[in-house]
């Protein structure tokens, strides 16, 4: 299942990351790809340990915090720092799988991957080609969004970037590990999240059976909830 959120960055917020990411060196993008993906990747990546990955990621995980969107479809228990990559004519990353287990040797942090997301920062008329592919039981499906919006996807799928012929890609991705594991769980968690979260809008949040169902919905994720 892909999830799009949009505006988790303002226009604003992406024009002060690209300003900033102007200045940074960008190096080979393999240097943080396994075994398998090295092998078709192919593009740039700001130096992930570097200062600057490390201020701009922090700003998209304070916003990520905020956005309740995000947190219900995610449930995220940990989210990885953040990485930069772009893709300029003639780069790409073919088909491959992400990593099950991430560490992060800076902060110790070791990740199951659940999820994986890409965050645009540049507009779609800014590029040709490029497009995120991911492939699973449904079929194959292609993304890109606006600057500022996310997309979540299975991190057990296979996917792909689609060469860029003009201008340049840039985005910043990451992984994170989910409190609830089991995908048709947090599908049904997050669908369920939604429905209460239109009745509230339509009966109010302490309509008598609006607060029951909020009430299942915190046991439900009691339930399945591994922190
Ligand atoms: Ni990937």
């Amino acid at each position: 299942m892909l999830i799009c959120i949009p505006d988790v960055l303002s226009k604003n917020d992406v024009a002060d990351f690209r300003r900033i990411m102007a200045a940074e060196p960008w190096e080979d993008g393999r240097s943080t790809a396994g075994a398998q993906s090295a092998e078709v990747k192919n593009n740039g990546q700001l130096p992930p340990d570097g200062k600057t990955s490390r201020q701009l990621g922090e700003r998209i995980l304070r916003a990520l915090a905020a956005n309740t969107l995000f947190l219900s479809a995610a449930v995220p228990l940990h989210i990885f720092p953040p990485l930069f990559n772009r893709y300029v004519p003639g780069q790409f990353f073919g088909e491959h799988v992400d990593n099950c287990i991430r560490g992060d040797h800076l902060t110790g942090l070791r990740i199951r991957t659940d999820l994986s997301v890409t965050l645009f920062l540049s507009e779609p008329d800014e590029y040709d080609g490029g497009e995120l592919v991911v492939n699973d039981y449904y079929g194959s499906h292609r993304v890109k969004l606006p600057a500022g919006h996310l997309v979540i996807y299975p991190s057990t799928s296979l996917h792909l970037v689609t060469p860029i012929t003009r201008g340049a890609r840039i985005c910043s991705f990451f992984w994170l590990q989910s409190m609830i594991k089991d995908p048709l769980a947090r599908r049904m968690t997050f669908d369920m999240d939604n429905a209460i979260q239109g009745l509230v809008h339509r009966l109010g949040r302490n309509d008598p059976e609006v607060r029951k169902l909020t009430n299942v919905y915190h046991n439900i994720v009691r339930y399945w909830a591994e922190v």
